[in-house]
């Protein structure tokens, strides 16, 4: 198998583009990989295409959550689960240039937690494994927001739902929960209550979820943010040829791989 869902490429017919590879057609971690047209979009010369190819995936997820499956409206509150991963620390980046009024972020390492200030969040929220500890904390800080950006499920999501729940001041106003990623598990159990006695609105946010077209839609303005900086992330740059031993050595915290061939 070529591993790899999306890069930025030279065409043969010339032109540099981003593209998403089709649900069956992997392969981007490559010297020439395989593109439908419908799933790229063309970049413009002289821009970073390293900055452009480690942002577009982990941006996209808060993006297009909060423009096509619940879009933000100006003036909302946003709570980030799992705010120290790269996806996490591009939605708080994301959510306050589409307008967020208050962005929450949370997460596990101290560390990340303690840069997300710089990028954008307003309060940071340390989560623990101690859910009682955990609930209190959200409990505080993110009772009123209306829209979660989920990038760890499981059990913290599980805990952050009832704690978010039990302390809103009018449980029948909107939170719209946004699952993203699965860092914590594939799985939930949530009580039946959470769904019974509050408004709460689940629904995800991936390829599938979203058209293609609308993806597609999506992407230029994306691209320009990110090149002019707006969303920022931190990217390192490897050969290709050094594909094996990057993939078995420790990644950093906070900084995104990218292969150039
Ligand atoms: N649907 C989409 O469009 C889309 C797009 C991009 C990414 N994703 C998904 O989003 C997720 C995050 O991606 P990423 O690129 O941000 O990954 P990443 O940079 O590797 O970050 C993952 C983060 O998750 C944290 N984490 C892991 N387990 C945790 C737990 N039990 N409790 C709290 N924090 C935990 C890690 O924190 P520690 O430092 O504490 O370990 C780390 O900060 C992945 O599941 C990915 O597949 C989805």
């Amino acid at each position: 198998m070529v591993p790899g869902i999306d890069g930025v490429g030279r065409m043969r017919v010339g032109g540099l583009v981003y593209f998403v590879s089709g649900d069956d057609t992997w392969g981007s971690m490559a010297d020439q990989a395989v593109v439908d047209v419908r799933r790229s979009i063309p970049l413009p010369e002289g821009i970073d295409a390293t900055k452009v190819a480690a942002a577009m995936n982990p941006a996209m997820s808060s993006w297009v959550a909060l423009r096509r499956r619940v879009p933000l409206k100006p003036g909302q509150s946003v709570l980030v689960l799992g705010a120290t991963g790269n996806a996490g620390a591009m939605a708080i980046q994301v959510a306050k240039h589409l307008g967020a009024a208050r962005v929450v972020g949370a997460g596990r390492n101290p560390e990340r937690l303690a840069e997300l200030p710089a990028l954008g969040a307003d309060e940071v929220v340390q989560l623990t494994d101690d859910a009682n500890v955990a609930a209190e904390r959200l409990g505080e800080a993110a009772a009123e927001v209306d829209i979660v950006l989920d990038y760890l499920w499981a059990k913290p999501a599980a805990n952050a739902i009832m704690a978010i729940l039990t302390a809103r001041s009018d449980r029948s106003r909107a939170v719209d929960w946004i699952q993203i990623g699965a860092m914590a598990g594939p799985t939930i159990e949530l009580p039946s209550v959470a769904l019974r006695s509050a408004n709460l609105r689940i629904q995800g946010n991936g390829q599938g979820a979203v058209s293609p077209e609308a993806y597609r839609a999506e992407l230029p303005s994306l691209v320009d943010q990110i090149v002019a900086g707006t969303i920022g992330i931190n990217v390192r740059s490897v050969p290709l040829s050094e594909v094996e031993s990057t993939w078995t050595s420790p990644e950093t915290p906070g900084i995104r791989t990218v292969f150039v061939p």
